[in-house]
């Protein structure tokens, strides 16, 4: 029996931009996206077998059959390396919040994906395992490189960027959950009033221009927000900004909002403010 345990990070949007519908149903996306300290922990254990395939999730409700993304993310690398001497058997250990726009799910296939080459196939080459990624969702081949990077197409694009400079990162999810499908119905892309500057972010990134990088976070879901929605995000950006972040934004189709920082104190005591509310409040740093 051979076993790998990893940490499979979560990511944020610095940036979201919707392009356009495309005929497959998806969205053409642009996206730069960057990987947080953040992390699920995804231990994969194989031994010979027939291709079966268990998944263990302690303590979440979260469904652990051939639906689960990590389920799949196996399925699709045994279909690939046509084998069916092996079982695998994977235990994710959640802490990132699940539908909150941080690809906590895509995180872990991804990290299943990294597993099982590391332990089956190691000679097999990231850029092949990003391309299963695209099977398993649009968020997991970013998932599979990590760091830095713009994420365009589907989101199976990518191009890697610089690092965002080191900072404090402030995450915090409302207790209500948004449906990323749904958040995609409501965009009118003729209707989008602010978008990114991707070009912005970019040179931001490459000066190491923190806040610059700062400046340009924008997420055009937070246009299609409504309701009580919109006024608790709102009201979580607003209390980050005034306890001293850089500037705040929503991450993927949220709800979880996030604040840059380049002074821990104001960090940490906006986090203790925050968590008094927001049971899921989390100080992190990039990757
Ligand atoms: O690929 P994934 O399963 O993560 O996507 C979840 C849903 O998000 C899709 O069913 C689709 O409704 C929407 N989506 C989209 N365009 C993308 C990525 C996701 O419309 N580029």
């Amino acid at each position: 029996m051979n076993t790998l345990t990893l940490a499979a990070p979560a990511k944020l949007n610095l940036t979201l931009d919707i392009l356009g519908k495309r005929p497959d149903g998806y969205h053409d996306l642009q996206m730069v996206m960057q990987t947080i300290a953040l992390s699920d922990t995804v231990t994969v254990r194989t031994a010979p077998g027939s291709g079966h395939i268990t998944v263990h999730m302690p303590g979440s409700d979260l469904p652990t059959g051939p639906e689960n993304i990590a389920h799949r993310a196996a399925a699709v690398f045994f279909a690939h390396i046509g084998i069916a001497d092996v079982d695998a058997e994977i235990t994710v250990e959640k802490r990132i919040p699940a539908q909150a726009g941080m690809a906590g799910g895509s995180t872990d296939g991804a990290a299943v994906l990294r597993a099982l080459r590391t332990l089956l196939r190691p000679d097999l080459p990231t850029a092949t395992l990003e391309k299963w990624g695209e099977q398993v969702g649009s968020d997991v081949p970013f998932c599979v490189r990590g760091g830095t990077a713009l994420a365009e197409g589907r989101g199976e694009r990518l191009t890697t960027l610089p690092s965002l400079p080191e900072c404090h990162v402030l995450v915090c999810k409302p207790d209500f959950g948004l449906s990323t499908p749904a958040l995609f119905g409501r965009i009118r892309l003729d209707a989008i009033c602010r978008r990114p500057d991707t070009a912005a972010m970019t040179a931001a990134l490459t000066t190491g221009d923190l806040p610059a990088v700062a400046g340009n976070l924008a997420n055009v879901f937070e246009e299609v927000l409504t309701g009580r929605e919109r006024q608790e995000i709102a009201g979580i950006e607003d209390a980050m900004k005034r306890g001293g972040a850089l500037n705040a934004a929503m991450t993927g189709s949220g709800p979880t909002v996030f604040g840059l920082f380049d002074r821990e104190t104001a960090a940490v005591e906006a986090a203790e403010h925050l968590r008094r509310r927001y049971a899921q409040t989390y100080l992190t740093h990039p990757l």
